[in-house]
Order: structure tokens, then C-alpha cells, then sequence
């Protein structure tokens, strides 16, 4: 990674951290192939933030990460006018990369910030888009008094959040392996601070934003499944066991292994997700 930001504490968990080397080609590549593998659930959730927004609507996309938000919103909204925010610079060089390669560099803009300090002038928007950030983030509540003051009085968050990694190996002979990964990888996060399970329902309304919205997407696919959603099992699992091979057995290791270069051959590979989905608007008078 080009950039170091080994000073922060947030954003480093084990789920999403950067690491030197291996993590975080890696990790762009999940990003992306989360977006194709889950493109069901990326077409209804943007198909609603479209519904929040009018006209040639301003748009936040919050830890951007490749742009998957960032590009899902901008195709879809052929006026919006969207700003990829990130601290990593890797990230946002994917993103000004692709807007040019797509034809999107005037609608399309990076803004390197860690969101964590001091916020540069994002506003005023007309939607902040958050997805799978704000558990990153130090402290919610006051991300939320930012988001709030970036939003134009009227405008909407959308907050989509993870509260556990995809499972691929459940009802299979491995799927006490894969629980004791998720149960290592909880415990490094809980340990990193990291803000997974809030109730960002609760906390918009704490924050002052109306409450429009709230959805679980449970998602399940299974064989045949696609090459692409074999590789993206195969990522996140890799991604898995190069972060938590040192709280695995070497019997666990090995197995992981073995696993990940077989997964194209296995008949029994499920991909199980959870996102949810949370809307808040900034009142029109607030
Ligand atoms: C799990 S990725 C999500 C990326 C994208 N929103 C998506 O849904 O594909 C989280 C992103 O948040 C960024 N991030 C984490 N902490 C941050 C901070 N303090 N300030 C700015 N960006 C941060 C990371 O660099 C990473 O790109």
C-alpha cells in the first residue's frame, strides 16, 4: 500500500484492515466482487436511495472504498453529481481510474479525508450514502452530528451496514470451521472497537434525523453458482485466514487451505449474506 495510515485506530480491524502486501488488492477485489455477487441486492437498495432524491441530486458516498456505491448511484442517476470520499489513496486512485475509464470524471469526484478528524466541506448534499463505513468509524455519534450538517436541511442518509462476514460452508462437514473463524474474527473486531450490531436506528433518531426506513436483506445463493461468486468465496476466505491464522489450530490452517483451492469443485458451496438497511432524513426545518 502506497499509503501508511498505521497511526489510526479504526479502520485497521480485522475485517476490512489494511494490510502491506497481501490485503489490499485483495480486499478491492472482495469490494468489487461483492458488488456483482450481491447485484440483486445492489439493484434494490440503489433503486430505493433513487427514490429518496430528486432531480439532479448531490451525492456523499462515505469510505467509498472502489466506488461501488459511488458508480451503482451514478449510473443510475444520470444527473447526480457524486463525491467519493475515503482516507485510503489507494482507493480513491481505483476510483478516478474507473470515472474516467466510464466516462464519469465530470460527475465523479475524490475527496481524501479520514473521517475520523476534522471533515473537509462535503456539502450541501442531498443524500449521504454509507456503506459497510460506518462500523469503521471511531465515534457514531458524532459521524452523525458530521453527516448532518453535510446533508442539506431535507436530506437523506442511508446507512447499510454487515453485522457478520458472508458464510459459504454452512450445512457442509466445514461449517464448524467457518463458525470458529466468525467467532475469532468478532473477537478481533469487538477488540479493534469497531462498531458492528448498532442499532443504527436508534442512533439516527438520538442524532436528530427523521427515521424513514429500515430493511434486512437476507441473502442466499446457491449452486451453480457463477465463477465469480466462487472467487469471491475464495477472497474472503483467503482473506480470512491470512488475518486469524495466528488464533487458528495448524489443522485449521491446513484445512482452510484445502478448502480454497477445492472450492470450485464443491457442489455444497452456499453464499449466506446479511445487510441492513437504515434511512434517516434531516428535517426540513432542522
Ligand atoms: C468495507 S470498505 C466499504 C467500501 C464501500 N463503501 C463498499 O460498500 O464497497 C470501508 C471503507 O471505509 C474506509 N474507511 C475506514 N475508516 C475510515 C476513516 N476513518 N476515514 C475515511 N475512510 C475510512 C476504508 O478505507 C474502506 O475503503
Amino acid at each position: 500500500m502506497a499509503h501508511d495510515h498505521g497511526h489510526h485506530g479504526h479502520g485497521h480491524g480485522p475485517d476490512h484492515g489494511h494490510q502491506h502486501g497481501h490485503g489490499d488488492g485483495n480486499l478491492a477485489q472482495m469490494l468489487d466482487l461483492d458488488a456483482v455477487v450481491l447485484h440483486d441486492f445492489y439493484r434494490e437498495v440503489i433503486g430505493w436511495a433513487g427514490s429518496l432524491v430528486a432531480g439532479d441530486p448531490r451525492i456523499v458516498d462515505l469510505g467509498a472504498g472502489t466506488g461501488v456505491g459511488t458508480f451503482a448511484l451514478a449510473r443510475a442517476l444520470p444527473g447526480a453529481q457524486v463525491t467519493a470520499v475515503d482516507m485510503d489513496e489507494d482507493m480513491l486512485g481505483r476510483i478516478r481510474h474507473r470515472a474516467a475509464a466510464e466516462g464519469l470524471g465530470d460527475r465523479v469526484r475524490t475527496v481524501r479525508a479520514d473521517l475520523d478528524g476534522d471533515w473537509p466541506e462535503l456539502g450541501p448534499a442531498d443524500l449521504v450514502w454509507a456503506s459497510a463505513s460506518m462500523h469503521h468509524l471511531a465515534d457514531p455519534a458524532r459521524t452523525l452530528a458530521q453527516i448532518h450538517a453535510t446533508l442539506r436541511p431535507g436530506g437523506a442518509l442511508m446507512i447499510t451496514e454487515l453485522d457478520a462476514f458472508p458464510t459459504f460452508l454452512g450445512g457442509s462437514a466445514d461449517a464448524a470451521l467457518e463458525e470458529r473463524c466468525h467467532a475469532v474474527l468478532a473477537r478481533l473486531r469487538l477488540e479493534a472497537g469497531m462498531h458492528m450490531g448498532e442499532d443504527w436506528g436508534a442512533r439516527l433518531k438520538a442524532a436528530g434525523f427523521d427515521p424513514e426506513g429500515e430493511r434486512r436483506f437476507d441473502i442466499e445463493l446457491r449452486a451453480p453458482l457463477p465463477d465469480q461468486a466462487v472467487r469471491y468465496a475464495q477472497v474472503t476466505l483467503e482473506r480470512t485466514r491470512h488475518r486469524i491464522e495466528e488464533h487458528l489450530t495448524g489443522d485449521d490452517v491446513a484445512r482452510l487451505d484445502a478448502i480454497v483451492a477445492t472450492l470450485p469443485e464443491r457442489p455444497d458451496l452456499t453464499i449466506r449474506a446479511t445487510r441492513d438497511v437504515w434511512i434517516g432524513r434531516r428535517p426540513a426545518n432542522a
